[in-house]
């Protein structure tokens, strides 16, 4: 009682949530949807993710578990398709930063509290680089349904998601290892334990995280854009996206699904390496799964980890391997890699172009910029870029990109093999006498 059963006994494949759409009667057309605003005053309604419980409906109404997540924006920033090589207007970026607490994982969280609630369990657990430990320690301080237990690795967690979990109150255990080492204990403890696991092995997880591209095609008035590009860690969020758009299609709501884009950081880069490299495919559910073993065993052998400034897709072991690969095949999917300078250059333009993003959120727009320029994506093609966490979730990142300080800038980025802050916003240190104010001011703006 109170366990989710993640995988397959007999062959361990991840399970997923699959409905009988003939007796559930989805709506017949997504406009559908646009009558629920009216009623925001309903919970249901309000949140971003079970105002589409008719796609996800896996659960009664009465049943839900919601603290108002998904209460996100679609933006379109001409500076930010300016930096990408887009022509002005084609780029959105998807704000998942503004969910209650600050990144994507709550539209996963609230899913998994729903189903967790529905079978009695009265633990849970994750394993996480941040943000999935941030989120189950807000809903369950904020529910009161759960106690919460979090995994993470040492010194491998920003201080703005750390704060999070230890300000809520959850059990917070640092084990000496990373985050693949994390993830390992956190299934075996709750096996044991009989505690309710909500990394994204759950897969009521990604029904909560299908409900983004429901809202990136809300904010395009239900046009289907071109493209799809995210950040890849555990590549829940992919999977999830690829199994919102297989079943829409399914379901006659689109006629065309977006091509999905999914970008690793170089020094975390395992779906680049087995997808592009070592042309691992979903085929059709025949993936040739030795190349993966030979994989692991090099990275085994030769004591590499995972290693990023994006410290939320520090990841080499990606739990969801099996479904991003079968979004991949949906989606006609691309891969790409992008380095530490890259990511931060992004961010630090996304952050100039309006909403503030944490590292791995930027690997989006980095992977736009690098797929633009090699003339996969057009100028001229709509592009929806997600930004999973906020700006305050990494201030360090943020502050040694654009400090004065080159000590700093050496320690936390310089190691990393970045060189330079090309979009750095230095601030201006000036005595404390106002004429010297004063002309700074005048020589800086
Ligand atoms: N962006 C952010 C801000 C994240 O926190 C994560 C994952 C990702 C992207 C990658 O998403 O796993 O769906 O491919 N963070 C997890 C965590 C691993 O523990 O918070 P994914």
């Amino acid at each position: 009682m109170g366990e989710v059963l993640v995988a397959c006994q007999l062959c361990g494949s991840l399970v997923d949530v699959v409905y009988d759409w003939q007796r559930l009667r989805p709506p017949a057309s997504l406009d559908f949807f646009e009558s629920k605003w009216s009623r925001r005053h309903e919970p249901l309604c309000a949140s971003g993710v079970w105002r589409f419980h008719e796609l996800l409906p896996f659960a009664a109404p009465s049943a839900v578990v919601t603290i108002g997540e998904g209460q996100t924006l679609l933006h379109q920033s001409a500076p930010v398709a300016g930096y990408v090589g887009l022509k002005s207007g084609e780029l959105y970026l998807q704000y998942e930063g503004l969910n209650p607490s600050g990144s994507f994982k709550d539209n996963g969280m609230s899913a998994a509290f729903t189903h967790a609630r529905s079978i009695g369990a009265v633990r849970a657990a994750c394993a996480s680089t941040g943000n999935t430990s941030a989120s189950l320690a807000l809903y369950c301080s904020v529910t009161r349904l759960l106690k919460g237990l979090i995994f993470i690795g040492s010194g491998k967690i920003s201080y703005g998601k750390l704060a999070q979990a230890l300000d809520h109150g959850a059990l917070t255990v640092q084990i000496a290892g990373d985050f693949d080492d994390a993830m390992q204990r956190v299934k075996e403890v709750s096996q044991q334990l009989g505690i309710y696991l909500v990394n994204s092995v759950n897969p009521f997880r990604l029904e909560g995280q299908k409900t983004i591209m429901y809202r990136v095609l809300e904010g395009l008035r239900w046009q289907v854009p071109d493209w799809i590009v995210v950040p890849g860690g555990n590549l829940g969020n992919s999977s999830a996206f690829g199994k919102a758009f297989d079943e829409l299609r399914q379901l006659g709501l689109v006629d065309r699904v977006p091509r999905l884009a999914v970008i690793n950081a170089v020094g975390a880069n395992t779906l680049f390496e087995l997808y592009e490299t070592r042309r691992l495919r979903w085929n059709g559910g025949n993936a040739d799964w030795s190349i993966v073993d030979r994989y692991y065993d090099e990275l085994d052998q030769g004591g590499r980890r995972a290693s990023t400034i994006a410290s939320a897709i520090e990841i080499n072991r990606p739990v969801n391997l099996a479904k991003c690969l079968r979004a991949l095949e949906v989606c006609d999917g691309v891969v790409r890699e992008v380095s530490d300078q890259e990511i931060l250059d992004a961010k630090a333009q996304v952050g100039a172009g309006g909403l503030g993003c944490e590292p791995a959120s930027a690997a989006s727009v980095a992977g736009a910029r690098a797929l633009c320029r090699e003339g996969v994506i057009s100028t001229d093609e709509r592009v929806v870029c997600i930004l999973t966490g906020h700006q305050l979730k990494d201030p360090t990142a943020t502050v040694a990109y654009h400090t004065t300080d080159q000590t700093m800038f050496n320690e936390q980025l310089g190691r990393r093999g970045v060189k330079r802050a090309a979009f750095a916003n230095r601030a201006v240190a000036v005595s404390n006498n106002l004429e010297e104010i004063i002309k700074a001011i005048r020589l800086y703006s």
